[in-house]
């Protein structure tokens, strides 16, 4: 890790800024994702709905959100490759500050942990919220009707105990919302979840 950076404190309170990115992210989403782009505009609604509660800046948050996995309809679900030099030239052609790819890299932690830590509040909420909101889909087309309408808090972490429902899902990651975010879990499903209600004209849920 390049010892110039601030300390992890002082990056706590660094604001990220790019959100001025928002329609060319949209723009991005359009271009190169077809079975991502529910996840993206879940997770750049969750996102911005946690800027709010914690004082980030809310379209920026977004932003984030909604690129983290933009190379993956294209990557083919290849792991080793998420968020490499195909995001990076992905994110190129918008002008994309550094941080942002740095912040998208953050929340795959256990390829780029040592180089870009957890260590603001926007990559802290990416990381734990980029499982839940995929989960929080699985609940709702389970529901009779598949509508987000129908999901609550409760048949969320219900779902969340069977460990059998939504195998491939980290539960330990958006558990963590407690020790990174110091919200508890119901609180952490509740803002996901009523962010994702708000768009979930544009998901087809
Ligand atoms: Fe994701």
């Amino acid at each position: 890790m390049d010892q110039s950076l601030p300390s992890p404190g002082a990056l706590l309170l660094q604001h990220a800024d790019y959100g001025h990115l928002l329609p060319a992210a949209h723009g991005l989403i359009k271009e190169h994702t077809t079975q991502t782009h529910a996840h993206l505009l879940s997770t750049g609604a969750a996102m911005e709905a946690l800027a709010k509660k914690f004082g980030g800046d809310p379209a920026t948050w977004k932003v984030a959100g909604m690129l983290h996995d933009l190379d993956w309809d294209k990557l083919e679900k290849d792991y080793e490759s998420h968020c490499g030099n195909t995001l990076e030239q992905m994110l190129q052609t918008i002008k994309a500050p550094a941080e942002l790819l740095a912040d998208i890299r953050a929340h795959y932690a256990e390829k780029y942990g040592a180089e870009y830590p957890l260590d603001s509040m926007l990559r802290k909420c990416l990381f734990c919220v980029d499982e839940l909101t995929g989960f929080i889909v699985a609940v709702a087309l389970v529901r009779p009707s598949k509508k987000l309408a129908d999901v609550e808090i409760k048949s969320v972490k219900k779902k969340l105990k069977d460990k059998t429902f939504a195998a491939q899902v980290n539960r330990g990651q958006i558990g963590q919302c407690e020790s990174l975010l110091g919200i508890p879990l119901d609180e952490f499903i509740g803002i996901a979840l009523e962010a994702m209600k708000g768009i979930a004209q544009d998901i087809g849920l």
